[in-house]
């Protein structure tokens, strides 16, 4: 799944100038797969809409923005960080749930498409701006996603418009001059199968017909990646296969062209990350050899809340034989990597590179046990890159670094 260098440059060499752990993107891999989509939905008028959630480095942004890329956002810091970036107002939409208005308000005030999510948001936008713009996102009841916590479409999610509630919609657009220019579904995460994108379109045309001002439908994201080897991935062309003919018949019966809007965030990006750590020791406890690394799950969370599948290559001795080891991470609560897993003969001191780790990695980490998070290194065109520093104590204390009880005594 990896190689020990990227674009010439050995991980040896990364981990030696900027110590572990590090998270490493490679930005060859990001390009190859926004062209491959690009490329792909050519045929029809399209556009991709980074879910910038997934890695919001401010310098991979930057050259998401430079190669075309559009921006989906859902908090204001990310709005900001992506206006930041580079990105245009206009190329960014905003998908927010369980937001006060006031937020909706920031957003629609920086002319930043927005993505309307519930009924009452829906009212007080048509009363703040009676000739106001946006889109809408609705809940198809469509199950799809990589596990429950990442399966948004379902009837029992808090994300979206129920579908059924069609008609309060059109009365309060009714009521008021607002035009809906675009309608969305993200049905969840890690989504292989095809014809769930073909469901969404299906829906989003049945319900296309009750706005007469639409310019674009909004499939959102959840493209599934392969996390180790034979695992099932989403076939970006076979997909465009499926998707380009519906559009082509949704915007026939629509009388006009719709762009295809979609917002990939772990197909973009989390091939391209690795997390390399240090061994620190190695223990035989019990039944049980473990590996025990210099990070843990404040770095990488997901094979602990998803039970998500990383491959880990032993980077400084990958022609040995392999053994079984839990790989586990120096926080003080059950922090495991993986189990039961087959890796290189694994020594105290070994360089391990942990994969798949550009998708939602840094993204979600903490500073649990006061740990400080790991710096982040692109490789962009041959050369590496520190674009984000290691924390350090002082950044932990920032924030309290003051004596509220310096008055008082
Ligand atoms: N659009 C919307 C509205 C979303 O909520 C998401 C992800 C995406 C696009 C991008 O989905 P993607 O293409 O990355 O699958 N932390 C989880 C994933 C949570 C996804 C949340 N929403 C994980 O690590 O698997």
């Amino acid at each position: 799944m990896t190689s020990k260098e990227i674009q010439g440059i050995s991980f040896f060499h990364l981990a030696k100038k900027y110590k572990t752990p590090l998270y490493i993107y490679d930005t060859s891999i990001i390009k190859q797969r926004f062209e491959q989509l690009q490329k792909a939905l050519s045929p029809i008028p399209h556009k991709i809409k980074y879910a910038c959630k997934a890695l919001s480095n401010i310098h991979i942004l930057r050259l998401l923005n430079n190669w075309g890329c559009g921006l989906d956002c859902v908090s204001l810091n990310e709005i900001a960080i992506g206006l930041k970036s580079g990105f245009s107002s206009d190329n960014i939409i905003f998908t927010p749930n369980s937001v006060s208005f006031s937020e909706i308000q920031q957003a629609y005030e920086q002319n930043i498409t927005l993505n309307i999510d519930s009924i009452t948001a829906l009212e007080k936008f048509a009363n703040y701006y009676p000739e106001g713009k946006c889109s809408l996102r609705f809940n198809p009841d469509i199950t799809a996603g990589g596990n429950s916590s990442i399966q948004t479409g379902h009837k029992f999610s808090k994300f979206g418009i129920a579908k059924e509630q069609i008609n309060n919609v059109v009365e309060i657009i009714q009521k008021s001059n607002i035009k809906i220019t675009g309608l969305h579904i993200h049905t969840g995460s890690g989504i292989s199968n095809p014809e769930v994108f073909i469901q969404m379109l299906d829906t989003l045309c049945q319900l296309s017909k009750k706005f007469p001002h639409l310019s674009f439908l909004d499939i959102g994201g959840g493209f599934k990646v392969a996390y180790k080897k034979d695992d099932k991935f989403i076939d970006i062309e076979l997909l465009a296969d499926k998707i380009v003919p519906e559009m082509k018949k949704i915007s026939h019966e629509y009388g006009r062209p719709l762009e295809l809007w979609c917002e990939p965030g772990k197909y973009l990006v989390s091939e391209c990350g690795y997390l390399l750590a240090t061994v620190n020791q190695v223990k035989h406890n019990g039944e049980r050899t473990f590996a025990g690394i210099n990070s843990g799950k404040n770095h990488l969370l997901r094979p602990m809340l998803y039970n998500a599948h990383h491959e880990i290559i032993n980077i400084s001795n990958p022609d040995a034989e392999k053994k079984t080891y839990d790989v586990v991470g120096y926080i003080c609560e059950e922090d495991t990597f993986a189990r039961q897993r087959n890796i290189e003969k694994i020594r105290e001191g070994d360089l391990l590179c942990i994969c798949n780790a550009g998708a939602y990695g840094y993204s979600m980490s903490s500073n649990y046990n006061s740990r400080c998070r790991p710096a982040e290194v692109m490789v962009y065109q041959g050369k590496d890159f520190l674009i984000r520093q290691r924390e350090s104590l002082d950044d932990l204390l920032r924030n309290q670094d003051f004596d509220p009880f310096a008055s008082e005594l």
